[in-house]
């Protein structure tokens, strides 16, 4: 048993499959990064975040200590010991996160996991009995920094912690019978990205809406939905007493004179630059909407590219929504979900 050894590495966590993407957006910020494990990435410390932070990392940890047992017990005791080292010193009087993640590939890793975060607690409530039923075994569902234990297994016998955390705020999402689409997960976890969804009352416009995820999902939280699409609507949102479906082209559809929405919901199949210039520019210069979620498809366009355009300091959202945060999501496939308030 060894725990921990070497140097702790600055480490990013990314959906499995975007690694290189990641490498590639932290390059653009002076970072350098080398994939360790599906969806894990250690590299150097000096990758500045963009305001707003990545849009591709799930979390960035600041530094990752490494750990090696070969067993259940082995792994689990050493975290606890060398959790309770690292606290000395510290007073944890409030709940703190102890979030256990197993890197995706690898058959039966979850199940090692979990059985190494029992031996850790058992562990752990032996030396130290009050922090260890202050621990909370999820993260913060808003994105930003917290502070805890955040544990990446990485294969049986290996794994990396870290103290502190930079997390994303990407999250799964549970499943509606009543939702007509696997869309509708998207705009479910986009509202966690803001700390905001759709109250009653509200007005929401869905550009691009069919079958109807979205609009469902402000829909069945009270919201009035103007759904505009050529499609039809099916499942919860078909016929929904709040829902005006509207067969029109959503480049053309302008609000009536006078009229806000709380809400501009969007999520076409198009080039994300027609989408920007002929979407999000006059909507968010017209004011013609308080918050939008924004879905950009990057699957046949240089990601990282658009990634720098959308953050670029003279761009549509420094100007008019400067705090809107993009991300590549949980439920996002080729595409960053935008998400922002209009200033
Ligand atoms: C990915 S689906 C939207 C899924 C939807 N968000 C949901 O939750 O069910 C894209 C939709 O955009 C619509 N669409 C594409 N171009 C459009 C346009 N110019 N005007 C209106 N709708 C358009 C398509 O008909 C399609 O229904």
């Amino acid at each position: 048993m060894t725990a921990p050894e070497g140097t702790p590495a600055r480490g990013w966590l990314c959906r499995p499959g975007f690694e290189d993407l990641l490498a590639r957006e932290l390059a653009a910020c002076g970072g350098e990064a080398r994939t360790v494990a599906p969806g894990l990435l250690a590299g150097n410390a000096d990758a500045r975040p963009p305001a707003g932070g990545w849009a591709f990392a799930v979390a960035d940890y600041p530094q990752l200590a490494p750990f090696a047992g070969e067993s259940v017990n082995a792994l689990g005791g050493a975290l606890a010991d060398w959790l309770a080292e690292a606290l000395r010193g510290e007073t944890v009087d409030a709940p703190w996160p102890c979030v256990f993640t197993a890197v995706d590939g690898v058959p039966g890793l979850g199940r090692r996991a979990a059985a190494v975060e029992r031996a850790f607690h058992e562990k752990l409530a032996r030396r130290l009995g009050r922090v260890a039923r202050l621990a909370v075994g999820e993260a913060p569902a808003t994105p930003g920094r917290a502070r805890g234990l955040f544990v990446l297994l990485t294969g049986f016998e290996t794994m990396f912690a870290s103290r502190d955390a930079w997390l994303g705020g990407q999250r799964r999402m549970a499943d509606d019978p009543g939702a007509p689409s696997r869309s509708y997960l998207k705009v479910e976890e986009a509202y966690g990205l803001l700390g905001r969804q759709p109250e009653p009352g509200e007005l929401v416009c869905d550009l691009g809406a069919a079958p109807g995820g979205w609009t469902y999902s402000a829909a069945r939280r009270g919201a009035r939905v103007v759904a505009v699409d050529n499609g039809p609507l099916k499942g919860g949102a078909l016929d929904h007493p709040l829902v005006e479906h509207l067969r029109q082209d959503a480049f053309a559809f302008r609000p009536r004179a006078g009229q806000a929405y709380d809400w501009l919901f969007c999520d076409l199949v198009e080039e994300p630059h027609h989408v920007l210039r002929g979407i999000v520019e006059p909507w968010l210069a017209g004011r013609w909407c308080r918050r939008f979620v924004v879905v950009l498809k990057f699957g046949r366009t240089d990601a990282v590219a658009l990634l720098q355009e959308l953050r670029a300091p003279g761009g549509v959202l420094a100007h008019l929504a400067p705090g809107a945060l993009v991300r590549h999501m949980h439920h996002n496939r080729d595409e960053f979900t935008v998400a922002g308030e209009i200033r």
